[in-house]
């Protein structure tokens, strides 16, 4: 274990902010977080990842907590499937380079994501399209009040678009420590969303391969530029209302899910014009508009200031209220 008082957070966070937090405490077993927890209780909490998926709006006058539980194990078989049970330190990527190299499959459209085995299971990642929760059987936790293990099936997890119960109902309550991924032995590839449609792969190597050449032509590579990935969620709109969109831009691009038609969020942005566009350090990268870069030392206050101007241009053009995929702390 280790901890840390008044310490920058700028390697806690790929935005690259640079607040400060009373503490940073570092465990390596679940024993060591329980000692943490009954240490800090009544302070203000925060688990991070590799803090992929946040925004720090000023400095954290809390604990911030960093699992450094790294292992995975294969915890049962059958002919078909293999039960991986991996710690929430993890990184999401190293989990699935081990994966693919033992041709298990489910998991290789997520190649490449930056973050944590315990922030996918928060945060539901997805790519190309696979969501994490297609995948997990059951999330390990402690509950912060009492320390006590509280073990979550996929159901009781109540996953959606990147979001789950631990970003909303039970916010804060529960801290992630091992994840359960029930993967399949040479199982069926996922190759029909965009970009993956012309590669024909037919290993889930193949897959990943592809999956990291087209998120390294996109995305920000983390550690060369800071960004959160992507900053907003794609909205969902009645039906109606898209329709209408449509006659008047008959090239906007959508899909019809469950409850509606999804726009891209990206198109919407740069038909606003904001491709490149930056406010202070903070900058909508050119690659992908949906992703906004810390461009030169941006503050927090930057970024939050050129995400409102966005989420104004978009409603303002459109009619449509887009919300950030970031969490805000
Ligand atoms: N588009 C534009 N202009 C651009 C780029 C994209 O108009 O410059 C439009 C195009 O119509 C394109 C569409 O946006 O077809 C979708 O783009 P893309 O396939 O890159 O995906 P996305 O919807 O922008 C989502 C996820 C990403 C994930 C990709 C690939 C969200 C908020 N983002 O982005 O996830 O990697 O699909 O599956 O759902 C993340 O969550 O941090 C993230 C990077």
């Amino acid at each position: 274990m280790t901890i840390a008082n008044n310490i920058s957070l700028l390697p806690y966070n790929t935005f690259g902010i640079d607040v400060r937090a009373k503490v940073v405490a570092e465990y390596s077993s679940v024993t060591e977080l329980t000692e943490l927890l009954q240490r800090y209780r009544g302070e203000r909490l925060l688990a991070v990842g590799e803090g992929s998926n946040l925004l720090f709006t000023g400095d954290f006058d809390g604990v911030v907590l960093v699992s450094r539980m790294c292992r995975a194990k294969a915890l049962k078989e059958t002919e078909t499937e293999v039960w991986i049970e991996a710690e929430s330190g993890l990184k999401l990527d190293e989990l699935i380079a081990q994966l693919v190299d033992m041709n298990l499959t489910g998991m290789e459209n997520l190649s490449y994501i930056p973050g944590t085995v315990g922030a996918s299971a928060v945060q539901n990642v997805g790519a190309y399209g696979v969501e994490v929760k297609d995948v997990i059987e059951q999330v390990e936790t402690v509950e912060v009040a009492t320390s006590r293990t509280r073990v979550f099936t996929n159901k009781e997890c109540h996953y959606g678009y990147r979001d789950s119960v631990f970003k909303n109902d039970l916010q804060g309550q529960y801290i992630v420590t091992k994840v359960v991924y029930r993967l399949q032995k040479g199982g069926e590839l996922h190759t029909n969303y965009g970009g993956l449609k012309d590669i024909q792969a037919q290993t889930a190597q193949e897959v990943r391969d592809a999956v990291i050449a087209i998120r390294r032509t996109k995305l920000p590579e983390v550690g060369e530029l800071g960004s959160a990935g992507s900053f907003f969620k794609n909205p969902i709109v009645p039906t109606a209302q898209a329709n209408e969109l449509l006659q008047r831009y008959p090239a906007m691009p959508h899909y019809v899910v469950e409850d509606g038609i999804k726009i891209p969020a990206a198109w919407l942005i740069e038909q606003c014009g904001w491709k490149g566009k930056g406010l202070g350090g903070a900058e909508v990268y050119e690659k992908q508009p949906l992703v906004i870069v810390n461009r030169q030392h941006a503050t927090a206050s930057d970024i939050m200031h050129l995400a409102q101007a966005i989420v104004d241009s978009v409603n303002d053009t459109f009619g449509i209220n887009i919300y950030p995929e970031v969490n805000y702390i």
